[in-house]
């Protein structure tokens, strides 16, 4: 049986979300949209109410992290607790998540942080949220504040968390707030979010030189077994730079890393996408494995540092979740061995959360929450196969 084995203080943890698994994130408009649903609009499902309350629970959810013998986390820090009022920032939620990086870190835990995962804080939206030519200025002071605030406790900023996902489903597709739906706005947006994403690396540096900051970027693989002359390959060539170029080529050398979400491939066969979907996860996405290979050799020439900030499955059961790992992780390392920069993994997700439109239905935890006990936290037989890979640095093929 080969074994794949990880470089020396490779990284190893899970990641969430604030809005996912906090509760009562009142003061955003994901909050806001929750709440005011019209009769005609199907999404989202249900409210994210108490979600996992690991506002209050957290301290459990890191015991959860130092059992499966991870040395980091990644976790998001929610924007509209902490500037609650535009320039008012609250002293009270900064000491909150300094306790709860102090927890991380007093459990052996590097810390990854994510400064803006999807939702807003609610005065934002309600002038224009990121379509707002002030808001890369907005998020740049913002950014500066936590920084300054709670900077010596972060190891990792990730400033936003998968821009052109935001941008798709608020201003394109319309699941998300503020379900606006134009071209115009979209492009806005996305151009802001850059520009804030730039702003904010600034803003983070001045407070200190030393502080690793970069971008959480999802890239889906897309690939077809036509001719390289074909306009199938014409098609797919345009859809990986769509995917990845687009935005993190303006990013220049204001990124220090890049933080890969990978949970799509996209096959393309006479100019049409045909996934095989021999092997899918309970939300129907096509189980891929060797596609983040592929993406991680895609992102080398970037130069910078890669971590994968995101990687898992929606699967209740249990029953696909350790041969996924398994061959995610044995491409990764044949990527390492390709000579990617690859420094981490993160599996998405430490618990079952709150799954935006979809709501708590789809299951990605490598631990269940029992809605119907008191939100227990129970380690799915995943979580012990993952602790093992954590604890030996390696995995068996
Ligand atoms: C990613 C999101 C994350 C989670 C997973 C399943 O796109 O960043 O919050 O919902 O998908």
């Amino acid at each position: 049986m080969p074994s794949y084995k990880f470089p020396k203080d490779f990284l190893w943890g899970t990641a969430t979300a604030a809005h996912q698994i906090e509760g009562n994130n009142k003061l955003s408009d994901w909050w806001h949209w929750e709440q005011n649903k019209s009769f005609y609009q199907k999404y989202p499902l249900e409210p994210s109410g108490i979600a996992c309350d690991s506002y209050n629970r957290y301290k459990e959810d890191f015991d959860l992290c130092k059992k499966l013998n991870n040395n980091a986390v990644r976790i998001s820090i929610e924007w509209a607790r902490l500037e609650p009022k535009e320039g008012h920032f609250s002293q009270k939620e900064f000491d909150h998540y300094r306790n709860v990086l102090k927890s991380a870190r007093n459990r052996g835990l590097k810390t990854f942080v994510t400064l803006h995962h999807f939702t807003n804080p609610l005065w934002l939206s309600k002038r224009g949220g990121w379509t707002n030519a002030k808001a890369p200025y907005y998020f740049a002071r913002y950014s500066k504040r936590c920084a300054k605030e709670l900077g010596s406790l972060i190891d990792f900023f990730a400033t936003i968390n998968e821009p052109d996902v935001y941008v798709m489903q608020s201003y394109v597709v319309g699941l998300w707030p503020p379900n606006k739906l134009n071209p115009i706005f979209a492009l806005l947006a996305h151009i802001n979010m850059i520009l804030a994403h730039r702003r904010a690396y600034s803003a983070i540096k001045s407070v200190d030189g030393n502080y690793q900051v970069g971008i959480v970027k999802n890239v889906q693989h897309f690939e077809t077994f036509s001719t390289s002359f074909s306009l199938s390959n014409f098609l797919v060539h345009i859809l990986r730079f769509f995917s990845s170029g687009i935005f993190l080529k303006p990013l220049g050398r204001k990124n220090d890393f890049i933080g890969l979400n990978y949970y799509f491939t996209g096959r393309i066969k006479n100019l049409k996408h045909s996934n095989p979907n021999d092997w899918v996860s309970d939300l129907g996405w096509w189980l891929y494995p060797k596609g983040i290979e592929k993406v991680l050799l895609a992102l080398k020439k970037y130069n910078v540092p890669i971590y994968i900030t995101e990687n898992g499955l929606a699967d209740a059961k249990d029953k696909n979740r350790e041969k996924f790992l398994k061959e995610i992780l044995i491409h990764c390392s044949r990527a390492i061995e390709k000579g990617t920069p690859l420094k981490g993994y993160f599996h998405w997700s430490l618990i079952d959360n709150y799954e935006w439109h979809q709501g708590f239905w789809p299951r990605f935890g490598l631990v269940e929450i029992d809605r119907k006990a008191d939100l227990k936290r129970k380690p799915r037989d995943s979580f012990y196969y993952f602790a093992k890979i954590s604890k030996e640095n390696k995995v068996e093929g």
